[in-house]
């Protein structure tokens, strides 16, 4: 299975104070990143989905309760948001077969995950569309880390080790792939759910959605046993 071409150009442009607050945001936290990690592409992969595999579990939990409460349709938006965060759990369990975090980066995840969980499930509350904005910005940087990735390898700087058994596994890559394969796939992940959060957003900002225009998600195993 080769990797969706993705679209590297898609921004949206930010409109009204919510967007600006999201994508204020997340050039902070990017910049927060750069300085922290510099090009060890292997260990921010790690750390920052750690990060990004609370969001969707957040979305999915708070609108699985509204709709028992409300009694109504999802509209599919609870299984999109936990095929989400399953991914992302995924891209961790598959970089963390590529490089080891420090001692120092594990305590970061912890008290992240702490501080991270806690906001983003009071931000979805108060404003569920800036909450699918600052991840549609989330997902736009992580593109264009994967994309540098990319770019670390093809110059020799990473060395292009060869793929992961539970990559090929989740993504149904062919024997003989390599680091370079994967860093693709996630990047369409991630260009996938990009488009999917900014759709969100749109639609509950009341702006027109062109499904059209998401980006497809590469195939991947929804049903993996991790420990078989
Ligand atoms: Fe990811
Ligand atoms: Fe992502």
């Amino acid at each position: 299975m080769s990797a969706p071409i993705v679209d590297l150009s898609v921004h949206h442009q930010p409109t009204g104070v919510s967007d600006r607050i999201a994508y204020g945001f997340t050039k902070m936290l990017r910049f927060c990143a750069d300085t922290f990690f510099a090009k060890r592409y292997g260990h921010r992969a790690i750390v920052l989905e750690t990060v990004a595999a609370v969001p969707g579990m957040v979305g999915a939990t708070i609108n699985h309760l509204k709709c028992l409460r409300r009694m109504c349709d999802d509209k599919g938006w609870i299984r999109t948001l936990m095929d989400e965060a399953e991914n992302e759990r995924m891209h961790l369990m598959t970089f963390i077969e590529v490089a080891k975090p420090t001692m120092f980066e594990r305590l970061v995840i912890m008290g992240v995950q702490w501080v991270f969980y806690l906001a983003f499930f009071a931000l979805y509350l108060v404003s569920s569309k800036t909450a699918h904005r600052i991840v549609g910005y989330f997902e736009e940087e992580a593109v264009l880390s994967y994309t540098l990735y990319l770019k670390e390898i093809d110059e020799g700087r990473s060395k292009n080790v060869p793929a992961p058994e539970i990559a090929k596994r989740y993504w149904n890559l062919p024997e003989g792939s390599t680091l370079r394969d994967v860093v693709l796939v996630v990047r369409a992940d991630e260009a996938h759910h990009r488009d999917v959060n900014h759709g969100f957003a749109n639609e509950l900002d009341g702006l027109p959605v062109d499904k059209a225009r998401i980006a497809p998600s590469p195939y991947h195993d929804t049903g993996i046993k991790l420990a078989a």
